[in-house]
């Protein structure tokens, strides 16, 4: 049998202890993350403020998992070399949070950063049309951003369908891997959803992080078991 195709899960911290955070990092990296999500929202472009610069560089010597760095804020272009400074490794952003998408994502790769665009529910596919041999992720949002623990938006599928499409085709027409992440109330029951339309990286705040540290591992197996049971539905 073919193996299965690579699953990334990756927490997001949002929902962690932000009394603990570096704890939090251990043990849910020593539970089975592959990547660490984090949300950094500014009251400004989504209602809600988490965490700035100084505290990925401070969360940075936690872990060597890659930092999968989340950017709701705007303008996002005066920040970007903070946040690759402290640490990031993907810098994703919103093509809302800036006037020139392609700039942005000049100024990330040109960091030595991995680039990202993130989708909002309402953001159309096309967006992506002329920038797609610049990105090295696509982060589609199956909640508006802001907050944790919102319901998984199902309009979302469609759009992850034809994300998949449109990377494969970059993909056979000799262009650069992109990673398919979903992000927002991804559990084990949304999960497959987010697979069997062809997604490879889950981004989960609150259903890694429910229950504590102890629960850990067994929240990341399920979420593992309940997508990889999407991804085979999806080949
Ligand atoms: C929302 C954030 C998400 C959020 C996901 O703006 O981008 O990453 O933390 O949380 P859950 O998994 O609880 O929906
Ligand atoms: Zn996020």
């Amino acid at each position: 049998m073919a193996d299965l195709p690579l699953l990334r899960i990756a927490p997001s911290i949002l929902a962690a202890d932000f009394a603990k955070l570096g704890e939090e990092i251990h043990a849910i990296e020593a539970a089975g993350a592959d990547w660490i999500h984090i949300d950094v929202m500014d009251g400004h472009f989504v209602p809600n403020i988490t965490i700035g610069p100084a505290v990925v560089k401070a969360l940075r010597p936690h872990t060597d998992l890659p930092f999968d760095v989340h950017l709701m804020i705007a303008p996002v272009d005066p920040l970007l070399e903070a946040f690759a400074e402290a640490g990031a490794d993907t810098l994703s952003v919103h093509p809302e949070s800036g006037p020139h998408l392609h700039r942005t994502l000049q100024t990330i790769r040109g960091l030595g950063k991995r680039a990202g665009v993130v989708l909002n529910p309402a953001t159309p596919v096309d967006e992506l049309d002329h920038v797609m041999d610049m990105i090295d992720l696509i982060l589609v949002m199956t909640v508006n951003p802001g907050f944790g623990g919102q319901k998984f938006i199902t309009s979302q599928l469609d759009k992850i369908k034809t994300l998949r499409q449109k990377i494969d085709q970059h993909v056979a027409a000799g262009g650069g891997p992109i990673d398919l992440e979903v992000d927002g109330g991804v559990d084990p029951d949304t999960a497959p959803l987010a697979t069997s339309a062809g997604a490879d990286a889950l981004v989960a705040g609150t259903a890694a992080f429910r229950g504590g540290p102890g629960a850990y591992a067994d929240n990341i197996s399920a979420l593992r078991n309940a997508a990889a049971a999407g991804s085979k539905a999806n080949r």
